[in-house]
Order: structure tokens, then C-alpha cells, then sequence
């Protein structure tokens, strides 16, 4: 079975492919009928065991408008909540045959120990604990796409820094693994109790592609300057086992992202956030809804990107050359 479970398994090419492919999918989302016939008679499970709203949502509306059967489930109204394991309830959901089963849940690894055990449903990682968040970074790399499509290098020789509660952030792993790939320089910047100095030693990624690409800053200004991107993270209190910071007042003075910073060091910077946000704590308002912001567009592009991933796994097809009606771009 093919399965997506991170961007650490993926390499360069294969990368490249997703986002191409979900290209073809955005526009799909901008037409009057927003449905291709390309997945009908497959069946999509959504097995959400922690709380999402875009990415949940987002994966229903890619496999509907692929036009599959989408099923969700969720943690407290699944039979887990009864005691039942998670490998016994996804094995009962296998016996159901569906095509592709979507997991979040709160323990790393989870969606690799499904895609061991299942052997007849493609398994896709919609974020494993502190671990990795896949379809995040790809539709992250997609509106970065969109962005600098004028550019000569497109979206490699970046300088993106990450900002916040890293220690803790799937989307900050998988993010990484995609622009070491993609030939950018890595800023992750925070406090040291957040930002630990080893996420920039080799081992911590552990391939020889990281090698002088991450680099860690506890010092905001030195850490975003001259950024081309800037991704704030929301401080993921409810996976912090410790006191990580003084207080959050502090965290906002230190490490806030706001107009006034940006402007001194990374004026021309571009601002992504995964969400949920919390206003003025990580990022202030005037950021979020400001002409930096490609906030919504990561929104939009989610979608796009889940359709790309969803059709690439059943059916092992380049979608841009299907004749579903879809009209070829140029
Ligand atoms: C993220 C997640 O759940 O990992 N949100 C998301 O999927 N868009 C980030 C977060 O929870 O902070």
C-alpha cells in the first residue's frame, strides 16, 4: 500500500510531485461546480482522535469534491473512547474496505504503526503528536509557490525562520524536512526551552541534507532578519508536561511577532501560521489580518493539497493528465 506519513520519507522528486499536483487541484476549488468524478466508488475514513477544525474539514471537502464516500470519525464517538485499542478500531474500519483511512492522533508515530498493520488501506499522517504534519508543510510549500512564482529560484534559496513553540510543533518538523529538501536555510527561533540548540545538530534530523540548513536563535531580531518568510507557531500549551516559559507575558515581549518587528528586520517578509491562533500571544492581529499575512491562502490551498494527496495514493496517477473536464493551464 502507499501511504503519506511524513516529508522525512519523501524525497526531492516526490516532493515536487505533490505540489504540482495540487496545483492542478486549486483550480478546481475556484469553479462554479467544485467536483471531479476522479475518486467515485472510493471510500475516504477521517479517524480524528484529537481536535481539528481546518484540517478535518479540509480532508472531507478534498474527498468529497473528488467525489468519494468520506466517513469521519472522532475520538469520543468512536470505540475507543469504550477501550477498544486504536489498532483494533482501525482494523475494524479496514474490514469496511475503504481505499484510504486519514489519522490524527495524539501519540508520535501513530499513523506509522496503522500503515504496519493495515495491510489493504493507504494510510495518510494528518499530524502525530509532536512528530510530523505532512499535508501542513505541503500546503505551506503551496501558497509559498503562489507567492513567489515571479521569482528566478521559484521557492528554494529562502531564508524561512520558524518562530515559537517548536519543541512541540509537528508542523515545524515537517516543515523543516521540506525546505532542507527544497534547498532553503532554516531559522527556528525561540526560547531555549522551546527551541532546544540540538533541533540544529545533524543527528537531530538525522540526514545529511540538514547539514548547515537549520540553524537555532534564542535572539528574536537576529533570528527573523533578513527572513523572506516568517511561520509562527501557536504555543501548544496543552502538550506542555513543564513550565517551558517564565510566563506568557514574557513570551509575548521576547517573541511576539508583530508589525513593528517585522517592518525593522524583515521588511519584506511574508507571514504563514498553521492555526489556530492565539491572538497576541505569538502573533498580533494587525500581522494576522495584514497584507503579510497568507494566512487564508494556506486555508485554501489545504484543500487542494489534501485532493492531490488523496488522489495520488489511490489511484498512482499524475492528475494534470486525466481527462476529467478539468481545463490544462498553459
Ligand atoms: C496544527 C496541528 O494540529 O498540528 N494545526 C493544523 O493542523 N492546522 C498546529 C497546531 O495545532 O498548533
Amino acid at each position: 500500500m502507499r501511504h503519506l506519513l511524513g516529508i522525512e520519507q519523501l524525497n526531492r522528486e516526490e516532493l515536487a510531485n505533490y505540489l504540482n499536483n495540487a496545483k492542478s487541484f486549486v483550480e478546481v476549488g475556484t469553479r462554479d461546480l467544485k467536483k471531479v468524478p476522479a475518486l467515485r466508488g472510493k471510500t475516504v475514513i477521517n479517524m480524528f482522535m484529537e481536535p481539528s477544525t481546518r484540517t478535518r474539514a479540509s480532508f472531507e471537502i478534498a474527498g468529497k469534491r473528488l467525489s468519494a464516500d468520506v466517513i469521519n470519525i472522532g475520538g469520543s464517538d468512536s470505540s475507543t473512547s469504550k477501550g477498544e485499542t486504536l489498532l483494533d478500531t482501525a482494523r475494524t474500519l479496514q474490514a469496511m474496505t475503504p481505499d484510504v483511512l486519514v489519522v490524527r492522533h495524539k501519540q508520535s508515530g501513530a499513523a506509522h504503526f496503522l500503515a504496519r498493520h493495515l495491510k489493504r488501506t493507504s494510510v495518510i499522517n494528518a499530524g502525530d503528536g509532536m512528530h510530523e504534519h505532512p499535508t501542513q508543510a505541503l500546503l505551506d510549500c503551496v501558497t509559498l509557490q503562489q507567492h513567489f512564482r515571479d521569482r528566478n529560484d521559484g521557492i528554494s534559496k529562502l531564508r524561512i525562520a520558524i518562530v515559537g513553540d517548536v519543541r512541540h510543533s509537528r508542523v515545524a518538523r515537517s516543515n523543516v524536512y521540506a525546505h532542507a529538501l527544497l534547498g532553503n536555510e532554516v531559522h527556528l527561533v525561540g526560547p531555549p526551552t522551546l527551541v532546544p540548540p540540538e533541533l540544529s545538530s545533524i543527528k537531530c534530523f538525522g540526514a545529511k541534507q540538514f547539514a548547515n540548513k537549520v540553524k537555532v536563535f534564542s535572539d528574536f531580531a537576529k533570528g527573523i532578519e533578513g527572513a523572506d518568510v516568517v511561520m509562527a507557531l501557536r504555543m501548544q500549551l496543552e502538550r506542555q508536561e513543564d513550565h517551558f516559559v517564565p510566563s506568557l507575558q514574557e513570551y509575548t515581549d521576547a517573541y511576539c511577532i508583530t508589525e513593528k518587528r517585522l517592518s525593522t528586520y524583515a521588511p519584506n517578509a511574508v507571514v504563514l501560521h498553521p492555526g489556530p491562533m492565539n491572538r497576541g500571544l505569538e502573533i498580533s492581529s494587525e500581522v494576522a489580518d495584514g497584507k503579510r499575512s497568507l494566512i487564508e491562502n494556506q486555508v485554501n490551498n489545504g484543500v487542494a493539497v489534501r485532493m492531490a494527496v488523496l488522489f495520488a495514493l489511490v489511484t498512482s496517477h499524475n492528475y494534470s493528465s486525466l481527462e476529467t473536464g478539468h481545463t490544462k493551464e498553459s
